[in-house]
């Protein structure tokens, strides 16, 4: 048994597995949930249920992991969690959330004489699962070194990449590379099943071929079989990360055109009723499957 109390906030989608992880570590756990329901099959497990984010405060490593920002803030600064640490535990901000909020979250917590380092993961829900999620850090290194063990139990490696907002920027720009990965894997098995080729068949194709990726084999069962695949990671909250890259990539007046042009189909998709959907349900814009009908027979493509 670890003599680190770890705290953690935040047990959505990737937050569940991700303290079940770090309890499977040996670490005393306590947890806390803005729907305290959510932390059921943890209490089960052993973890220590929090009424309140302030809750936390005995941890000598606090782990966040919500939605965006703004949640963040409220888990950390307007619970006044960040206040009540003791001088030198360490703060794993998990969220994607950007490095301008990372930033301004590690300042707050250094005026309490706690480290905050963003730790934002790469991987999905059954990565986190499998704790093979790959963290990419920002901030000090002794607080990195301090939060190591913690960060071990959930991933299978971690990077520490420069100051407060570097593992919060790599974020971001690896996310945009994701977006596009998704649109453009949506609008490739589309138009393969538009001449007629079975999608389970073009799925074949791509994860065989050179562009295989960890991404295209963990998404298949989302694009091939999404009725009966549990969502990983909302149109919503790639959306998000998209704006954020876009944000960033504004203020470092460089481009980030082909993200942009997904973020484009994200909102498209948000239009259309998919915000909760996974990222996935992008292809219902383009399948044939989902109002537009396709070609009657194939195309015709002989040349001339
Ligand atoms: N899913 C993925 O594949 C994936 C991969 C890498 C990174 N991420 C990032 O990881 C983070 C979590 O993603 P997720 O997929 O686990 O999302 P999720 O399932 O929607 O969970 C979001 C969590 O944030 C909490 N939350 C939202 N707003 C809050 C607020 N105002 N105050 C306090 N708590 C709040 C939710 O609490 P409730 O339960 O009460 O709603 C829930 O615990 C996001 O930043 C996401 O971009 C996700």
């Amino acid at each position: 048994m670890s003599e680190t109390a770890v705290g953690f906030a935040g047990i959505g989608r990737m937050g569940l597995p991700m303290a079940q992880n770090v309890l499977r570590a040996g670490f005393p756990l306590t947890v806390w949930n803005r729907t305290s329901a959510r932390c059921a099959p943890l209490v089960e497990d052993g973890a220590t249920l929090a009424d309140t984010p302030a809750e936390l405060a005995t941890a000598n490593v606090v782990v966040t992991m919500v939605a965006d920002a703004d949640a963040a803030r409220a888990v950390l600064v307007d619970s006044s969690l960040l206040a009540r640490l003791a001088p030198g535990t360490v703060v794993l901000e998990m969220s994607t959330i950007g490095p301008t909020a990372a930033v301004e979250l590690a300042d707050s917590a250094r005026e309490h004489g706690v480290d905050l380092l963003d730790a934002p993961v790469s991987g999905s829900v059954t990565v986190a699962e499998s704790a093979q999620l790959f963290a990419m850090v920002g901030g000090e290194a002794s607080a990195y070194e301090r939060a190591t063990p913690v960060l071990n139990a959930m991933t299978k490696g971690h990077v520490l990449l420069g100051g407060s907002g570097a593992g919060a920027a790599m974020k971001l720009a690896l996310n945009s590379m994701i977006a596009v990965t998704d649109v453009s894997l949506a609008e490739t098995l589309a138009l393969a099943e538009r001449f007629g080729i079975d999608r389970g068949q073009a799925y074949d194709v791509i994860a065989g071929g050179a562009l295989a990726s960890p991404f295209v084999q963990y998404k298949r069962p989302a694009f091939l079989h999404p009725e009966t695949t549990p969502v990983a990671f909302t149109t919503a909250l790639m959306r998000k990360d998209v704006v954020l890259a876009e944000e960033l990539a504004s203020r470092l007046e460089t481009e980030i055109e082909t993200a942009s042009a997904a973020g484009r189909v994200l909102d498209r998709a948000i239009d259309a009723g998919l915000a909760d959907e996974d990222m996935a349900s992008v292809i219902r814009l383009f399948a044939s499957h989902n109002g537009a009908e396709p070609p009657q027979s194939p195309p015709d493509t002989r040349e001339g």
